[in-house]
This record gives C-alpha cells, sequence and structure tokens, in this order.
C-alpha cells in the first residue's frame, strides 16, 4: 500500500456514543476501524467524518406480544438508521437470539456504504428483534412481526426508511410488515418494505438478485485480473439463496463448481458437481448432504480445495486466520456479510488473494430492492429482462469505479470502495449543510 495522500483527520474527542461500551464494541468497533483507515484518503472531506462514526437515529422497542399458551414475552426490537444523507434509509430486519445494538448498528452502516458505491438514492439503515423465530408457532412470529413493525412506525415510511428480508425474515414476513404499517397509516403502502411476494408489489428477479450480483462482479474482476471463467474451478460456501444461484451463473458460464459446504456437509468432485442437479437435491433434502453425484469431505478440508474462486456465502466470520492461510482461491467473491475477518483479509491480501468485498460483490440485493420500490411508487412493473439488464450494467458500473479507485491508491477493493462510499455520503452531507 502507498503512503496515504494526506493525513488529515477529525477529532477522536467524539468518536464513541456514551451508549456503547468501550471495552466490547463488537461489530461496531470492526467498522469504526474501516472508516479510520479510509479517512485519509477522504481530502477536505474527512472534516465530515464524525457523520459516519454516529448513527443518525437509534430506536430500541420493547416488543411484548401474547404466546400461544397464554403468557406474555417481551422481546427487545432495534431499528437503527445510521445515515440519510444520500436518501431514506435502507436495509434488512434480522430475527436472532444474538442481535444486538452494536451489531445493528453496524449492519445500518454497512448498508450506507453499500447503498452509497452502487449509488442508489438511500442511506443506510437496518433492524432487528433479539428471538429465536424458529421456537415460534406461525401465530407467534406474525404477532411479533406486526407488534415491532406498529412500534418501529414512527421512524419508517416509503420516504422515510425502508425495511427488506435480512437472516430469518423473508417475503410472508415482509407482507406483514407492509400489511400493519397499511393498517396504521390508512392506506395501502407497498413501497414500505421490498422483498414482498411478486403479487403484493414485490419485482421479478429480486430472489436471484444478490447472486447475480456476485456473478457480476465476479466476472468483471476476472476480465481485468486476465482469469478465464471458462474452465474456472469454483468453491462455494452456502448454497442458499446467495450461494446456489452464483453458482449457477458461474456453472452456466463454462466454471466447474468442484466443492459445495452447506449447514449438511461438504461435497466435492474434481471434474465439477451437476449444478442444476444439485439444486434440486437441496430442494428436495434441504441441503447438500448425500449428492449422488459428489464425494463427501471433512468440513474443514473445504478451506483448502484447490479453486480459483472462493465464494463464502452463509454467515459472518467464516474466513478467520485459522483458515485463510491455506486458501488456495486467486479470488474470493463476497457473497455473504461479513464473512472475513480483519485479520484474514490482511493474510489474503499478503497471499495476493483478489478479494471483492461484501459491500459491492453482494450489493445486487439491494439494487433490486430499489428497482421494486421504483415499481411501487409508479405501480408500473417491469419484465424480469429489464430487471437483469439494468442490475448488470449498475454493479458494472460500480465495480469499474472501484476498480479505479483501487488502482489509482494502491489500496485493496474493500478500502476502495470505503472511499468511493464514503465520500458519496460526504459530499451530499457536505452540499446540504447542517440543520439548522
Ligand atoms: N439474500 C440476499 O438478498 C442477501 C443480500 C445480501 C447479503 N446476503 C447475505 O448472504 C448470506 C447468505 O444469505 P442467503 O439469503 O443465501 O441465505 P439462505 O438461508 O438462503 O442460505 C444460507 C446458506 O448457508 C448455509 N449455512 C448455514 N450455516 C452454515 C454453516 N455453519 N456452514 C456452512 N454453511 C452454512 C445454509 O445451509 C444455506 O445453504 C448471508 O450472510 C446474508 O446476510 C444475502
Amino acid at each position: 500500500m502507498s503512503p496515504a495522500p494526506s493525513q488529515t483527520s477529525a477529532s477522536p474527542r467524539h468518536a464513541l456514543p456514551s451508549y456503547l461500551d468501550p471495552s466490547h464494541l463488537g461489530p461496531w468497533g470492526i467498522y469504526l476501524q474501516q472508516v479510520d483507515r479510509v479517512t485519509p484518503y477522504l481530502g477536505s472531506l474527512a472534516r465530515w467524518v464524525e457523520t459516519l462514526k454516529r448513527p443518525k437515529r437509534a430506536l430500541i422497542v420493547d416488543v411484548p406480544i401474547e404466546m400461544d399458551d397464554g403468557t406474555i414475552a417481551h422481546f427487545e426490537g432495534y431499528r437503527v438508521q445510521h445515515n440519510t444523507s444520500r436518501g431514506p434509509g435502507k436495509g434488512g430486519v434480522r430475527f436472532h437470539q444474538d442481535v444486538t445494538l452494536s451489531e445493528v448498528m453496524a449492519l445500518s452502516a454497512w448498508m450506507s456504504i453499500k447503498n452509497a458505491a452502487v449509488n442508489v438514492p438511500y442511506g443506510g439503515a437496518k433492524g432487528g428483534i433479539r428471538v429465536d423465530p424458529k421456537k415460534l408457532s406461525r401465530g407467534e412470529l406474525e404477532r411479533l412481526t406486526r407488534r415491532y413493525t406498529s412500534e418501529i412506525g414512527i421512524i419508517i415510511g416509503p420516504t422515510k426508511d425502508i425495511p427488506a428480508p435480512d437472516v430469518n425474515t423473508n417475503g410472508q414476513i415482509m407482507a406483514w410488515m407492509m400489511d400493519t404499517y397499511s393498517m396504521n397509516v390508512g392506506e395501502t403502502s407497498t413501497g414500505v418494505v421490498t422483498g414482498k411476494p411478486v403479487d403484493l408489489g414485490g419485482s421479478l428477479g429480486r430472489m436471484e438478485a444478490t447472486g447475480r450480483g456476485v456473478f457480476t462482479v465476479g466476472m468483471e474482476a476476472a476480465k481485468h485480473n486476465g482469469m478465464r471463467i471458462e474452465g474456472a474451478r469454483v468453491a462455494v460456501q452456502g448454497f442458499g439463496n446467495v450461494g446456489g444461484t452464483a453458482g449457477r451463473l458461474f456453472a452456466e458460464a463454462g466454471a466447474l463448481v468442484v466443492a459445495v459446504q452447506d449447514h449438511t456437509g461438504t461435497i466435492y468432485n474434481d471434474r465439477g458437481l451437476d449444478v442444476s442437479a444439485l439444486l434440486a437435491h437441496v430442494e428436495q433434502t434441504g441441503g447438500v448432504a448425500g449428492f449422488a453425484g459428489a464425494e463427501a469431505m471433512e468440513g474443514d478440508a473445504f478451506w483448502g480445495v484447490a479453486c480459483d474462486i472462493l465464494i463464502p456465502a452463509a454467515l459472518e466470520g467464516q474466513i478467520n486466520r485459522d483458515n485463510a492461510g491455506r486458501i488456495q482461491a486467486k479470488m474470493v467473491i463476497e457473497g455473504a456479510n461479513g464473512p472475513t475477518t480483519p485479520e484474514a483479509d490482511d493474510i489474503l491480501n499478503d497471499k495476493g488473494v483478489l478479494v471483492l468485498p461484501d459491500v459491492i460483490a453482494n450489493a445486487g440485493g439491494v439494487t433490486v430492492s430499489y428497482f421494486e420500490w421504483v415499481q411501487d411508487f409508479t405501480s408500473f412493473f417491469w419484465t424480469e429482462d429489464e430487471i437483469n439488464a439494468r442490475l448488470v450494467r449498475i454493479m458494472q458500473e460500480a465495480f469499474a469505479g472501484v476498480w479505479q479507485v483501487a488502482q489509482q491508491h494502491q489500496v485493496t477493493l474493500r478500502t476502495a470502495t470505503f472511499i468511493v462510499a464514503c465520500k458519496r455520503i460526504l459530499h451530499a452531507r457536505e452540499m446540504r449543510g447542517l440543520y439548522p
């Protein structure tokens, strides 16, 4: 990495909000390090950088519901709007027993970065409830979703903040959120959430959008790097929405998907798996384990598989200091959010592995969410071909911009994406000025 162009940095005096414990910063701490890393590249905009280091608004709500057995249970819910300089907040809602304020803050900030990186007119937001939804009945889940939506209803809306699905939330939950918000405002408001079922104002192409975006940036990076996709060996962790779609598109482009890992097991075929047959097997059985056209492999060996492209598309923190050194891929495309720890990132960089970071690689989902929102406003719906063509164009343009900045400053694509995004956000802030 060449020396930074300037060392202008804002005073650390205001860096931490008092409501966070400095000794347990969690994911927010990782995000702050990422911002610190790009601050020297922001030039005169560094004057505004503190605005990125605290969320604009963080709402904590109590979500009480009556359980099926007649007892009353209380759950903790959050909605955080990190930044709205470039437009309304946008980001998913996560239902998970380990959700914390720090995590939702970091995820909301990463949405600000992602939305600015692909240049869709949104700020960043995220929400969550501390709950294990698998322990709830369908009725309890619906009551929880509706009460949460009502509680955060004071800050969401089609022009304020637009939630979407994330871990353990789906189209049905978006339908309940849309209905609850609509009941409260007295009109059908489809644009309040995205990721809805197509029959309720959802968009064609949304289901596949993130995987298609992963594939698109992978193809662009391969062009820049002189890597041939035909015959390239691909390993995919997570064969759900993102990993399954990306794996299929790479296979259709002539790559060999040689290894796949999911929560049921790891499978390998040196000549390339039959991806269509594997998708059908996963649909039928719930996972890749037991697939006839492959041999089973020990889970940890997955990371050392001989491959050209590795796509982590499952969980956070999967590529870490224990396995990063064994990775043989020339390119890692982050389908999941936060799959690479900062230590592993440095190890991969030292080895010359090209990492396409989540904040650009998995931005296809929010891009088609943006299309869904636009279609809802106009009540005019596009064809799937139009949607895919527009998605590919946006992803290609965004990737080209990030690539150029990485070359210019000789930095990683992650830092380059942060530079592009933070500059866009802070430039918008500067032009808007401070109110009053
Ligand atoms: N779906 C989207 O539009 C979208 C957008 C941006 C980012 N993401 C991120 O992509 C990742 C995957 O999301 P998805 O929508 O494909 O989810 P999904 O539920 O459809 O698939 C998840 C996959 O991960 C696998 N998995 C779970 N635990 C695992 C483990 N311990 N080891 C190996 N594999 C495991 C599951 O078996 C499954 O194949 C998440 O990090 C999500 O936040 C998704």
